[in-house]
């Protein structure tokens, strides 16, 4: 298998859950009251599954290894469009983060920030996944033989490890430092 499988894979996933955001912004603006504890679960997604999981793969990993390689202006170019556009979408999952706790229930108007930021994170998203899956991922594995495809596919599985001790391990110290000391 090629390691772009598995990246492409999560792709999808993340596009499910780009098209639930969309769903939740339409409602937003048509003046629902915002489901907090769902963008709240978007911004963990984002967080841990697309960011730290799969954007750890690419920067940590592939990106890496391409490095080593004689790409392409073309691909070199690419590759440095998509780690600036991690960067920006850390950024705008940051400030859904902090204006899903900004929005006061039952106040439109403290609301209505979110949606901007919700349909410019889902547009970038889906702009992002279709630069890797469609301009970029199937071109540059011709750099790599069998055995480095392997071993790139051995790394992610490490990352995936990583991410989830790290994550609950962040959960028991925040629920610590809430309870305060013994
Ligand atoms: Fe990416
Ligand atoms: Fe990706």
């Amino acid at each position: 298998m090629q390691p772009i499988g598995p990246l492409m894979h999560e792709h999808r996933l993340i596009e499910r859950l780009i098209a639930l955001m969309e769903k939740e912004a339409g409602r937003i603006e048509a003046g629902a009251r915002p489901d907090s504890r769902l963008i709240d679960e978007a911004v963990d997604f984002f967080r841990t599954y697309a960011d730290h999981c799969h954007h750890g793969k690419e920067e940590e990993i592939l990106f890496v290894e391409l490095r080593k390689k004689p790409l392409s202006d073309e691909e070199r170019r690419i590759l440095g469009e998509l780690v600036e556009e991690h960067v920006r979408g850390r950024a705008l999952v940051g400030a859904i983060h902090e204006a899903n706790g900004r929005a006061v229930p039952g106040d439109p108007a403290s609301a209505a920030p979110l949606v901007p930021l919700m349909r410019e994170l889902s547009g970038f998203y889906r702009v992002h996944i279709d630069k890797e899956d469609k301009h970029f991922f199937h071109p540059v594995m011709r750099h790599f033989s069998k055995q480095e495809m392997d071993d790139m596919l051995a790394a992610f599985e490490k990352v995936e490890i990583r991410v989830f001790r790290e994550k609950y391990a962040a959960v028991v110290e925040r629920r610590e430092q809430a309870a305060g000391p013994r």
